[in-house]
């Protein structure tokens, strides 16, 4: 009798970043800065910034919906959306509410996952255990930020690295002689200095008040120094965890997705894994650092690029605010 496995493969990717694109140079005539400063300090060359009344639940449907054309399957057939942002239209009902209403999804399985800027690739874990259950076939996963509504344009140590967008996969169980695609996933999280990345106003703790409107509470927060040092940390952790646990080495790699926050801490996971640059795709130079939706739009670019085979050996790896990490490993098929 020839054994199956129970495989959760991605079957479909997509992405959109608004038309505004901000170069540094742009940046420069509003913000105490310069392109060389952005650029030697972070590798970001330009971020897209939505227009003022596009949201992240737009972003999220037009990479949700080219996800879903690209899987080649009927709208009908998605039975859980899942999406992550920590820059929701609004603090409830959730962004993936919004994102089945819009794309006139069936009424399923609908939730926001808030990991900041590792929900994308906490949300891939998640789907995979719910489609592993069995009881559920197809899901949409979504990772969506609006960061341009939350950074403070009065704070040049933040303001210049991030950017909006969307990305998005579809993601289906299948029956399949070996186990393919989603190998294994890990998150972790250590919520003990939550203050090192923030954005403090706005919720239970510090409700909207004129203080804290004046005091500019509602903008994102961050300490980038030690940020700096603990993803360093995490997502070397997160990336040699979870190649050991699934039995490979960093060399069976044909691909790294990390997320795009800095070169330098890019460069610094390629030298703990002791694997070449060419092995990364990154379009943080293009994109800033587009929080939840940076694993999914980089996914989608690589792929629509021809850089990611049948059979290929994928690594995402993710950090962000919390502290939280996570890690995928995939047989791309
Ligand atoms: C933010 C970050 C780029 C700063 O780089 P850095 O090398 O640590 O820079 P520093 O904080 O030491 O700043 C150095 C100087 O540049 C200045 N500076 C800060 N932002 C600047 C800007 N946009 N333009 C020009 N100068 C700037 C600072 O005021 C400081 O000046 P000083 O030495 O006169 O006080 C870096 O720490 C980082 O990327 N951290 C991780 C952030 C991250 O990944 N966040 C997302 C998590 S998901």
């Amino acid at each position: 009798m020839p054994s199956h496995s129970q495989s959760v493969t991605i079957i479909g990717t997509g992405s959109y970043a608004p038309t505004n694109i901000v170069t540094n140079d742009d940046m420069a005539k509003f913000v105490d800065t310069s392109d060389e400063w952005i650029r030697s300090r972070s590798g970001i060359g330009a971020r897209h910034f939505a227009a003022t009344d596009e949201t992240t639940s737009d972003m999220a449907c037009i990479a949700g919906r080219r996800a879903i054309e690209a899987a080649g399957i009927d709208r009908s057939e998605i039975d859980l959306i899942i999406v992550a942002t920590m820059t929701p239209d609004m603090p409830f009902p959730s962004t993936a509410c919004l994102v089945q209403s819009k794309l006139m999804l069936p009424n399923v399985t609908t939730f926001d996952m808030q990991a900041a800027c590792s929900g994308f690739v906490y949300g891939l874990s998640v789907a995979n255990s719910m489609l592993l259950s069995g009881n559920f076939k197809n899901a949409l996963v979504i990772g969506a930020e609006k960061m341009s509504g939350i950074l403070d344009f009065e704070d040049r140590t933040t303001c210049v690295l991030f950017g909006d967008g969307a990305g998005a996969a579809v993601l289906t169980a299948t029956e399949t002689a070996e186990k393919v695609g989603i190998l294994g996933a890990l998150g972790g999280a250590d919520g003990s200095a939550p203050s090192l990345l923030q954005q403090p106003g706005g919720g239970s703790a510090m409700p909207a008040t004129n203080e804290s409107i004046a005091g500019r509470q509602h903008f994102l927060k961050m300490n980038g120094k030690e940020i700096f040092k603990s993803a360093v940390r995490v997502m070397g952790q997160a990336s040699t965890d979870i190649i050991e646990q699934m039995g490979y080495s960093p060399e069976d790699l044909n691909l790294v997705i990390p997320h795009q926050a800095n070169m330098r801490i890019i460069e610094s996971l390629a030298k703990r894994l002791s694997i070449p640059m060419e092995k990364f795709h990154n379009n943080l130079d293009r994109y800033g650092n587009t929080s939840a939706a940076s694993v999914p739009i980089a996914l989608d670019e690589a792929y629509r690029a021809g850089r990611i085979q049948s059979g290929d050996l994928v690594l995402l790896v993710a950090f962000g605010a919390g502290l939280t990490w996570a890690s995928t490993l995939i047989r791309w098929q």
